[in-house]
């Protein structure tokens, strides 16, 4: 008799998980971006701080699953998390104490945020795609 197939079921559910947070996120950035041009303080400061919270739990589950995976670029994925990571807490401190213009939280969001989704998470896309489909 031959192995019966491995069952992927969690897995998939994982990574539909993990697309679920990545749409959520890119909401919660064009609502803080919005705010930002609006200069809607107020709302911006508790938009960035949800932000900051989702990536957060974001980057964790993903590591968690590449690093079950055993994703070989691993290091560097989660390097450059942790710099996404520490570039927002400065800014979040620079908002905070009015160190930071709100054109620098759409830079931020423009640049680094969306190009974190958009270019940085793309191989990871494509190895979850792979191993969801095996
Ligand atoms: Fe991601
Ligand atoms: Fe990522």
């Amino acid at each position: 008799m031959p192995d019966p197939e491995p069952d992927n079921s969690d897995l998939r559910r994982r990574v539909q998980a993990l697309d679920t947070q990545h749409a959520r996120i890119l909401v919660l950035a064009r609502e803080a971006l919005d705010l930002a041009i609006e200069y809607k303080v107020d709302g911006l400061h508790r938009a960035l701080d949800l932000l900051h919270k989702r990536l957060n739990e974001h980057f964790e589950d993903e590591e968690r699953l590449l690093q079950e995976l055993q994703f070989e670029g691993l290091v560097d994925h989660c390097e450059s998390h942790m710099a996404l990571m520490e570039r927002f807490a400065e800014l979040l401190v620079q908002v905070a104490t009015g160190g930071a213009s709100t054109g620098e939280v759409v830079k931020f969001i423009e640049g680094p945020i969306k190009g974190h989704f958009g270019i940085t998470d793309a191989p990871i896309d494509l190895f979850l795609r792979t191993a969801t489909s095996r």
